[in-house]
């Protein structure tokens, strides 16, 4: 099937962004959360399927073990702001989803969020990842799928980054405000791929804590094998082989799983202005998050 050009980015409201993201916003903006919906939000690259995977086998693994083998994870767990031509808007799907809890995957800054999920107090799942890591899988990911703006050449990505000129802005922005916010939300859960990636069982308990969930011994072990970067990666439902626009021959979307990648990527220059850029971006932050373990 022939795709549409790639995209072009813009300023919105102090935030680079691109049609496919803006195209429906009064409906996004105007979307009536339930009570029960959890949002599962991230800066792009952080992580998203696997803790929306991680989320919905908590939920549903046991109770519709069918969903796993039949649905795609991106028709199981929406995206709320998605506004592809080509296909129904993320609100109209979940407009039209009829089993609860609704799971919902959005990139949102904090101050986007639609007011509903706020005044229904809805659970929240926030994912973060270390910057430099989500650098290299946002450029190999603009590479392979074209739904996205061409991320050009390495360097100049790496450029544009720093400066929040990619999809959903500024790394740093993102990840900050969400971490205020987080001070005087009890219901956000924050969490990092890093820890994920470090010791699933834990992070898994403490999302069961947050969202209220005992799975049983049993589940939990089954979960944690399905979960396993290889396992999703052989996986069709989660491993985004059924989305057209991404060329998985170009870059895989389950591409490493790794922390630490970025040094692959990053010259010794490219590290040290980073560092700097970093260190000057984060400096009223008290958010720390590891960048290898
Ligand atoms: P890499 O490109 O570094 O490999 P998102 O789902 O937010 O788009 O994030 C995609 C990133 O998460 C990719 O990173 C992908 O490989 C990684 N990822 C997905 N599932 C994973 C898993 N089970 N274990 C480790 N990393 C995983």
């Amino acid at each position: 099937m022939e795709q549409p050009p790639r995209p072009t980015t813009f300023d919105f409201h102090g935030v680079c962004m691109t049609e496919i993201v803006t195209g429906n916003w009064d409906n996004v903006q105007d979307f009536k959360a339930r009570p029960d919906d959890v949002l599962i939000v991230t800066y792009p690259k952080a992580g998203t399927t696997w803790v929306s995977y991680i989320l919905d086998l908590l939920y549903f693994g046991t109770v519709d073990p069918d969903r796993q083998t039949s649905i795609p994870i991106n028709k199981r767990v929406p995206f709320l702001e998605m506004a592809k031509r080509t296909l129904p808007t993320g609100t109209e799907t979940l407009n039209q989803l009829t089993t609860t809890p609704r799971l919902i995957k959005s990139h949102l800054p904090v101050q986007f969020v639609p007011k509903s999920f706020w005044e229904q107090r809805c659970k929240i799942v926030y994912v973060a990842r270390n910057a430099k890591d989500c650098a290299v899988s946002y450029f190999h990911f603009g590479r392979m799928n074209k739904s996205q703006p061409d991320p050009g050449d390495w360097n100049s990505y790496l450029e544009k980054y720093m400066e929040g000129q990619v999809i959903y802005g500024s790394w740093f922005e993102h990840v900050i405000n969400w971490w205020d916010k987080k001070q005087t939300c009890s219901n956000i859960h924050y969490m990092s791929y890093e820890d994920l990636s470090q010791d699933l069982g834990r992070e898994v308990d403490r999302l069961c804590a947050f969202l209220g969930l005992s799975p049983s011994a049993e589940e939990k072990e089954n979960l944690k094998a399905a979960v396993k970067f290889d396992s999703m990666k052989e996986n069709k439902m989660v491993n985004y082989s059924t989305v057209p626009s991404m060329d998985q021959k170009v870059s895989p979307f389950l591409r490493k799983g790794k922390v630490a990648d970025w040094k692959n990527h990053f010259t010794v220059a490219q590290n040290e202005k980073f560092d700097e850029v970093y260190k000057q971006k984060m400096k009223n932050c008290t958010l720390k998050i590891c960048s290898e373990i």
